[in-house]
């Protein structure tokens, strides 16, 4: 396993992402614990990308539950029908959310939050888990944050 994360800060976000996809890879590869795995997913997402906020919302108990995440702390249950998790798990889709206040319905766990993606794990057509990545930055995430984040999530979902 590694040790630690080589991530160049001068590098481009999408050089960044580069990098750091085949370290989670191996990071993850010799260890088949579903929370262990994803607890350092999302360490070496805020630690690698410095991302504000990252972590995840568990598929349980009829509502979406707080699962590991890095950054301040959080909202421990949503809703299905509620906040930008909630319509990432009911549309079964990448919600990327360029300005939170501009969003009905967002929920704020932190008021410096100010745009976010979120992105779904998918098994036999259910969403597993929502991943939830916030800014306090307006519009920080593009099509390159979808792309590369989407590809971590097949990685997730095939731990299921
Ligand atoms: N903003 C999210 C709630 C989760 S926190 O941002 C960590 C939402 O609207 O679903």
């Amino acid at each position: 396993m590694a040790e630690s994360l080589i991530i160049d800060t001068a590098l481009s976000k999408e050089e960044k992402y580069k990098a750091l996809l085949p370290q989670i890879e191996a990071l993850t590869s010799g260890e088949t614990d579903l929370i262990a795995n994803i607890s350092n997913l999302v360490a070496a997402l805020r630690q690698g990308m410095g991302f504000f906020w990252v972590g995840v919302y568990f598929n349980k108990e009829n509502q979406l539950v707080l699962g590991p995440f890095q950054g301040p702390i959080a909202c421990t249950r949503i809703p299905y029908h509620k906040g930008v998790c909630g319509a990432c798990y009911t549309q079964q889709k990448t919600i990327l959310v360029p300005d939170v206040e501009a969003f009905p319905g967002h929920i704020a766990c932190s008021s410096d939050s100010k745009s976010e993606i979120v992105l779904p794990a998918m098994k036999d057509g259910e969403v597993k888990l929502v991943l939830d990545v916030d800014s306090d930055k307006l519009n920080d995430f593009d099509e390159v944050d979808q792309q590369y984040l989407e590809q971590l999530m097949k990685l997730v979902e095939s731990w299921y």
